[in-house]
């Protein structure tokens, strides 16, 4: 079984070749562009996936050493994500499997972070919480088997990966901030500064008091000081970060213990975020969690988690037709 799999949901393009559930290619292509506007830009993002998208599928199948005629399937990233940006991938892989006469895919791309824990051993075993954090996504997931999912807690405004890049913007970082809001954080104190946990009921979160927090923070200080951000970068970023952490540990222990669930799990892109990741293995050490942490190129976007999503579904026979469109707002 050969699947091809395809991601375009935001500025990454991404194609990813999976052979008997042993992943061969995952190549990723970045859109540098957005940087200079501050954020992505849904038009250039899909002119670009536009560009990048023939050299990307070709790239993986030659890596991966599979002709296209050995192709099981073909599955694509069907939601949620800009509208323009998944059009590219959908019709890309629908014209891809019209062409070989093979079954279409069609993959949630918030399912596929979390199944991205399957790519490699240890998977976590069933039933599972996992804590998806991303650009646009904050959510509690309770996992009962690959295909079983059910959103238990998100966020009621921004994503937490918004709120790392809307505090790097107040930093005058470029876009997207969240990993140099990370790699600051290295050298800086976390107890320097403090802001609001927030105070959201049961397992949900907000994130847009902490912005405005900053905001007013910032505006405080650098009006005695101008040179405040400069001069305090490091313990700035890693107060910021610690309070972003805070938020998200405080819920995912909150699901644990009303779930009695201790299979713990991060996925996204904030999961590469380095105080996320050894706050969460020291709490997994001292509440008797298994903790899963995905490898950095699978906790971004990319096809792979695409391909092992599609996988499951193949097994189950849960093809689409070319009928589809892509769906922004898709839900799990
Ligand atoms: O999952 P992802 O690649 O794309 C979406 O589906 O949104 O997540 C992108 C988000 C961005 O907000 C980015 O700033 C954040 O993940 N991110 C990080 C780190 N690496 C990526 N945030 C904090 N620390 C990091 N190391
Ligand atoms: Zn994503």
């Amino acid at each position: 079984m050969n699947i091809l799999a395809i991601e375009s949901s935001c500025d990454e393009t991404s194609a990813a070749v999976l052979s008997n559930g042993q992943l061969l290619s995952n190549v990723i292509a970045a859109q540098l562009i957005h940087e200079q506007y501050g954020g992505v830009v849904p038009e250039l993002a899909s002119r670009a996936h536009q560009q990048h998208i023939l050299p990307v599928v070709e790239r993986a199948l030659t890596d991966a050493n599979i002709p296209k005629n050995a192709l099981s399937a073909v599955a694509f990233t069907r939601g949620p994500g800009l509208l323009g940006s998944l059009l590219v991938g959908a019709s890309f892989a629908k014209a891809l499997a019209l062409g070989l006469n093979i079954p279409l895919i069609e993959v949630n791309h918030m399912q596929a972070h979390v199944l991205a824990h399957f790519i490699e051993n240890p998977a976590p075993a069933f039933p599972f919480l996992c804590l998806t954090v991303s650009g646009g996504h904050t959510q509690i997931v309770l996992v009962r088997s690959p295909l079983d999912m059910e959103v238990i807690g998100q966020t009621q405004d921004d994503a937490v990966g918004e709120a790392f890049d809307k505090s790097a913007k107040l930093l005058n970082l470029p876009y997207p901030g969240g990993p140099l809001i990370d790699r600051y954080a290295k050298d800086g104190n976390s107890l320097a500064y403090r802001f609001p946990l927030g105070e959201m009921p049961g397992l949900d979160y907000s994130f847009s008091g902490i912005k405005t927090a900053i905001l007013y923070f910032l505006r405080d200080r650098t009006s005695t000081n101008p040179a405040f951000i400069s001069e305090n970068i490091a313990d700035i970023c890693a107060s910021i970060q610690h309070t972003l952490v805070q938020m998200l540990l405080i819920k995912l222990k909150r699901a644990s213990r009303e779930t009695g669930i201790k299979e713990i799990a991060i996925a996204g892109g904030v999961s590469a975020n380095s105080g996320l990741r050894t706050a969460l293995t020291q709490l997994g050490t001292e509440l008797g969690w298994n903790v899963y942490i995905p490898r950095f190129e699978y906790c971004t976007d990319n096809a792979a988690m695409i391909a092992k999503a599609a996988q499951f579904k193949f097994e189950q026979g849960d093809f689409t037709s070319q009928e589809v469109s892509p769906l922004p707002r898709m839900a799990m």
